[in-house]
């Protein structure tokens, strides 16, 4: 038997919510194939010109395939194509879809023997190739959609959904390359506790305002002490973005994931499209290569 998947696009981090807050968005996704084969273990196929490796330990999908065969009670193995949409490197999720995709495509097609939770879990080794280290939230949205908050990872994902109210994206792909393993080093392992303080209250600001409908507190809450100042240096225009954004109506936003995409939160799909304009121009004037899409939280 087969199956295809669409592995949607991720925002990490929410602005203040570093490593425990993503959402998911309506496009772009990633388009797998999976089957299962006779012949054991993982077999990878690109469809695309990323040059990704097809060695299953490297790949990002095949190392979560891996872990959920370890798992899995079954002797066959799982074949993949992948036509991958979401750019490697734009900071929009695009390991995460690949590795989503894969667990979740595999459980279907064995019949669902593991939870959600369960898939987040195999899909974190997947991550961990990609960028060294193993965080959820691109995983944990991809899975589930909507908003998520990665209450914890130890001993076990603990994943809790967040309804939301009809939230417009708009988000900007500055062509520069940010690794994600390089945006985590360059990152101070204290904080202050003025700063602690500060952002814990615009995380529960902003799963407050999500729960309540409550637009003016969201906005208020996309703020982040802690990592954008570290990070945003590297993204050239990004202070004008913020700023533009607000200007055309955004609620707000900032880096999305570890960059170089950059997100903006809007209340209607008019004032999505304002924010583009206003990220084209800046980008245009910077004469830097770009790609905008407005999309949706989904
Ligand atoms: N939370 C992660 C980070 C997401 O910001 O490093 C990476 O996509």
């Amino acid at each position: 038997s087969s199956i295809t998947v669409l592995a949607p696009a991720t925002v990490a981090n929410v602005v203040c919510g570093f490593d425990v807050l993503g959402f998911a968005l309506a496009t772009p996704t990633d388009t797998m194939h999976l089957r299962l084969t006779d012949t054991p273990g993982v077999t990878i196929i690109n469809e695309d010109d990323y040059n990704l490796p097809t060695e299953p330990t490297r790949n990002v999908a095949g190392a979560a395939l891996l872990a959920l065969l370890r798992e899995a009670p079954t002797g066959t193995g799982i074949e993949v194509r992948i036509q991958k949409n979401i750019k490697p490197g734009s900071g929009i999720g695009s390991s995460a879809a690949s590795a989503a995709g894969a667990v979740v495509g595999a459980n279907a097609l064995l019949g669902n023997p593991f939870s959600k939770d369960e898939l987040v879990r195999f899909a974190m080794f997947g991550e961990e190739v990609a960028s060294g280290v193993q965080h959820a939230d691109n995983i944990a949205p991809a899975i589930y959609g909507g908003v998520t908050l990665i209450r914890a990872t130890e001993p076990r994902p603990d994943i809790v959904t967040l309804p939301a109210p009809e939230l417009h994206v708009t988000v900007v792909h500055p062509q520069i390359e940010i690794k994600t393993s390089d945006a985590r080093q360059i990152l101070k392992k204290e904080v202050l506790l003025k700063d602690a303080i500060r952002q814990w209250g615009n995380v529960g600001g902003l799963v407050a305002g999500l729960l309540k409908h409550d637009y003016d507190l969201i906005g208020r809450s996309l703020e982040d002490v802690i990592v954008e100042p570290v990070r945003s240096i590297l993204i050239p225009g990004f202070a004008a973005v913020k700023e533009q954004s607000r200007l055309a109506g955004a609620l707000g936003g900032g880096i999305s994931g570890s960059g170089p995409s950059i997100f903006m939160l809007s209340r209607t799909a008019e004032t999505a499209q304002a924010v583009a304009q206003a990220m084209r121009r800046i980008y245009t004037g910077l004469d830097i290569d770009f790609h905008t899409y407005v999309t949706r939280i989904c």
